[in-house]
């Protein structure tokens, strides 16, 4: 038995050295942490349980049967994030560039099919070459295996991928089809075609970096939803995020029991509207002073900061919070702001997480550019996705609902079960001087004639009152109170039932 015993550990060791102690060496100076290294700082100490360890390749063309690495260059199983279950894979680049070969995907299926019968997340950490060469059109299809267990999973149990080194060719696509993607900055990257092949086709010079590095996915196209300085940092923000989730759908998120009171005033918010309608103030300020201890997690932090969109809790419960932000763009709505918060609103309910909508809109942004790029079909994605959520939805007006982005931004017309407004809202077809200059067009040579008609609407409509006459708004809140009343607002939606028509699923303007 001890001989039967010390080879098992022989194997083990041979396994968790990988590609070798020289690849390993490699990956260090890179700055980066190996497979197994990462899963330790990602799960909770002594947690995690390993599974295919000694899974090897099949391949034998180019003299493959000569290069056997147990684990075949991903490491897969399961532990737990502050002892809640997840499913795990995480890449290898020591072994053949953490390539994914046929019994590669098959190790990363087993665990996505675990997650999904036992109702549990599924975490991947991606380091790899892509499709193993050696093995051709089986590497492709292990791809395609993936893939459909990505959109099987999807709405069932969350997905977080996070990007620790290459991502490139059709290997994007899983993660693209997973739920969040955090990236490492300087160490990963992601494109389709890589800078060479751009070269060749459209004669673009492009760095790796430049073409798919963590500030242009973060920034530019919001292919991922936030970047990190290093390995150590990014698995740590995952569990962070980890934190707020569902294990699956139809469970509710933990609740992380909170000593800030419900009935925490905070009399700033009282004077944080500024005099003018048309100076900003930050509304992350209103979010952090109405969320438990403060803490916002954000989504897509650096792209389309005309909305906020992440999450909070609220007497220890997972609120997501999707918010105008009037300091970028006067926070209108545009093409990437309402792509954005539809996304995140429709991730929220499908996991049953209540959305608290804060709004400050002029409404959506003018221009060539957005009718071109289709703002028409883009903003009615944020309509249909807050039209179609059952979850939980209380809004606060806290000055513009201009038009039509004040039926959009969660109004009670389009089902939302509590809509506020401070004092300060002004609900209106649009701001005074727009509408007294259309109105009044023959006078508006006449300076004074146009100040009085601009002030006469002003305290006609710049208010909540209207709106709250036709009972639009169920109450004109006072702002310190905002976090009591929300608070309040949630607790009586905790059994809200909707029935929805019967139908296989919408047809959502993509
Ligand atoms: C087999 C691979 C590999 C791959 C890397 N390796 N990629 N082995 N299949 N796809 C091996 C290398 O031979 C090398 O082995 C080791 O991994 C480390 O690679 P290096 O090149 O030394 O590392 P680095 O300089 O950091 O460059 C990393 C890299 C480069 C940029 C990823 O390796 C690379 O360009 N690889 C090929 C990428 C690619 O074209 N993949 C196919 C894409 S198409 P040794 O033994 O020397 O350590 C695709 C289709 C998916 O993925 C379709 C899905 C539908």
């Amino acid at each position: 038995m001890q001989k039967i015993i010390a080879e098992l550990e022989d194997k083990r060791a041979q396994a968790r050295l990988g590609g070798g102690q020289r690849r390993i060496d490699v990956q260090h100076g890179k700055g980066k942490l190996t497979a197994r290294e990462r899963l330790d700082v990602l799960l909770d100490p002594g947690s995690f349980e390993e599974y295919d360890m000694f899974v090897t390749h099949r391949a034998t063309d180019f003299d493959m049967a000569d290069t056997i690495i147990p684990g075949d260059g991903v490491v897969t199983g399961w532990g737990m994030i502050e002892g809640r279950m997840v499913y795990v894979f995480s890449q290898d680049f020591t072994v053949f560039g953490g390539s994914l070969s046929e019994t590669h995907a098959k190790k990363i299926c087993k665990v996505m099919d675990l997650a999904l019968q036992n109702g549990a997340p599924i975490i991947g950490l991606n380091d790899s070459g892509g499709a193993r060469i050696q093995e051709g059109v089986a590497s492709l299809g292990g791809y395609a295996d993936v893939f459909w267990r990505n959109v099987q999973a999807s709405g069932a149990v969350p997905q977080i991928s996070v990007i620790m080194g290459p991502c490139a060719g059709g290997a994007v696509y899983s993660p693209a089809m997973t739920d969040f993607i955090y990236m490492v900055k300087d160490t990963s990257y992601m494109f389709v075609t890589g800078p060479d092949v751009v070269k060749t086709v459209t004669n673009e010079t492009v760095t790796q970096e430049e073409l798919g590095g963590a500030s242009t996915h973060t920034k530019i196209s919001s292919v991922a939803d936030a970047a990190f300085d290093n390995d150590i940092e990014t698995l740590l923000e995952v569990r962070r995020l980890f934190g707020f989730l569902p294990l699956a759908a139809g469970q509710k998120p933990p609740r992380l029991p909170t000593h800030d009171p419900i009935d925490r005033d905070d009399a700033s918010l009282d004077t944080i509207i500024p005099d003018s309608a048309s100076q900003p103030y930050d509304m992350r300020e209103v979010i952090h002073k109405v969320a438990d201890g403060g803490d916002f997690l954000q989504i897509q932090q650096d792209h389309a900061g005309n909305i906020l969109c992440g999450f909070i809790r609220l007497d220890g419960n997972t609120v997501g919070v999707v918010a105008n932000q009037p300091l970028v763009l006067a926070g209108c709505l545009d093409i990437n702001a309402s792509k954005k918060a539809a996304r995140f609103i429709r991730f929220c309910d499908s996991f049953e997480i209540p959305i608290l909508t804060f709004v400050d809109v002029p409404g959506f942004l003018p221009g060539v550019a957005q009718e071109y790029g289709g703002i028409i079909k883009h903003g009615a994605k944020l309509l249909f996705a807050y039209a179609e959520a059952t979850v939980p939805l209380v809004t606060v007006i806290t000055r513009k609902a201009y038009g039509g982005a004040y039926d959009v931004m969660a109004s009670k017309h389009i089902k939302a079960d509590v809509n506020y407004a401070w004092p300060s809202a002004e609900i209106a077809v649009m701001g005074a001087k727009g509408a007294t200059e259309i109105l009044y067009r023959s006078e508006l040579g006449d300076k004074d004639k146009i100040a009085q008609r601009t002030a006469d609407y002003e305290a006609r409509f710049a208010n909540p009152f209207v709106a709250a006459e036709r009972g639009f708004i169920d109450d004109v809140i006072m702002p310190h109170g905002t976090r009591r009343r929300v608070i309040r607002a949630f607790s009586t939606l905790r059994n809200k039932t909707v029935s929805v028509p019967k139908k296989k699923h919408g047809n959502i303007p993509l």
